[in-house]
């Protein structure tokens, strides 16, 4: 049925296996593959009037939201500014005249968000969303809905509902870049290309489930952990960071890779792990030589990379979690798999209620 653990021990570990699945429904909401090209729905955004776009969600969706920000910088050239929703309130933001608002939101009942949309709407804004639940108040209140397809997700720590939004925002914003004239026809089938394995792609990065299991045995045991990485895998080491510290109660901390040693690095030694969230992509070798600085100061350096990435600068890592090679630009779809993963493994080894951690609920409907 659409809600029992079909097999699996929780909630969340079905959800993590799901994927393939549901990002390959979210993508045919948007994609033609014969013809290569992206589809929006109907009366969404002019993209080519649009002289900016304010994005705000709260938790795992607002991670979705900093990555969308180098997609839409990249291919749409569009300025865009993202922000928390519990903070965007509290900002004179400089509303334009000809600017959109788009919020993200699994639920579409989180307090922060709904009050965020109705701010922007006060300012003129023409509001978006990409949100799961259909029949939710974020849902009703917005102009346009932008379609995921993630069904219902149970588990407290959201899994599935990130990737379709990811996928949701990467079609969003290669549509945006087609309608801005900033993308070629060329580039966008490329990109379709690409986006269209990637679900062959997560269900091989699955198959890494019980090297992470073994790996993380050693994780449960630390007190702290971090997790690095630059350009569009910057968001997926705050989202690792996250997971974790959801379920597994460690404290984990997301950087970019490159403001480790303005502070950060202080804390590296033997008992802290660093999670490096290393794609091969034009920001590899930089990352790597962030992941070399932790482990000359003997720092327990777990790489997540390709396999040509690992055997490049993997040897000397304390342990290294292969992750299929994608276009560098959509890695953040493929490398949330093995964060995810990571942090599940080490919640049941240290046996806390995973579907249900302390503290935290589903949808907060409180500001
Ligand atoms: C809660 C959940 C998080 C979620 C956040 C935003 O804090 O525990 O997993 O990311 O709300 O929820 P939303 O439904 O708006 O995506």
């Amino acid at each position: 049925g659409l809600v029992d653990k079909e097999g699996h021990r929780h909630f969340m570990a079905k959800e993590i296996h799901e994927q393939p699945e549901v990002i390959a429904h979210t993508i045919s909401r948007y994609v033609d593959p014969s013809t290569k090209t992206v589809r929006l729905p109907n009366g969404v955004f002019d993209f080519a009037k649009l002289d900016r776009l304010t994005v705000t969600a709260c938790g795992t969706a607002y991670y979705a939201g900093l990555v969308s920000k180098y997609w839409f910088e990249k291919w749409a050239k569009l300025p865009i500014e993202i922000d928390v929703a519990s903070e965007l309130r509290y900002r004179d933001v400089p509303w334009t005249k000809n600017g959109g608002a788009l919020f993200i939101s699994q639920s579409g009942e989180t307090a922060d968000t709904l009050a965020a949309l109705r701010d922007a709407r006060a300012n003129g804004q023409q509001i978006a969303t990409v949100v799961n639940v259909a029949e939710s108040s974020i849902a009703r209140e917005a102009d346009i809905i932008f379609p995921m397809a993630a069904g219902p997700e149970i588990g407290v720590a959201s899994t599935k509902a990130f990737t379709c939004q990811l996928v949701s925002l990467a079609c969003i914003a290669i549509a945006a870049g087609r309608i801005r004239g900033t993308l070629t026809a060329e580039e966008e089938s490329v990109l379709v290309t690409s986006l269209l394995e990637i679900p062959r792609l997560v269900s091989e990065a699955l198959k890494q489930s019980d090297k992470i299991e073994t790996i993380a045995r050693d994780i449960a045991k630390a007190t702290g952990i971090f997790y690095i990485g630059r350009g569009v895998s910057y968001p997926i080491a705050l989202e690792g960071a996250l997971k974790l510290k959801e379920i597994s109660y460690i404290h984990a901390e997301g950087y970019a890779a490159g403001e480790l040693k303005h502070g950060p690095i202080a804390l590296i030694d033997e008992n802290l792990p660093i999670v490096v969230i290393a794609p091969k992509d034009a920001h590899f070798e930089k990352t790597v030589s962030n992941m070399q600085e932790v482990m000359a100061r003997d720092g327990k350096a777990l790489m997540v990379s390709c396999k040509d990435g690992i055997a490049e600068a993997g040897g000397k890592t304390w342990a290294a979690i292969e992750t299929p090679q994608t276009h560098p630009m959509l890695a953040p779809i493929v490398y949330t798999v093995p964060v995810q993963l990571l942090a599940y493994f080490t919640a049941t080894t240290k046996g806390t209620d995973v579907d249900q951690p302390r503290n935290l609920a589903k949808s907060v409907t409180v500001e």
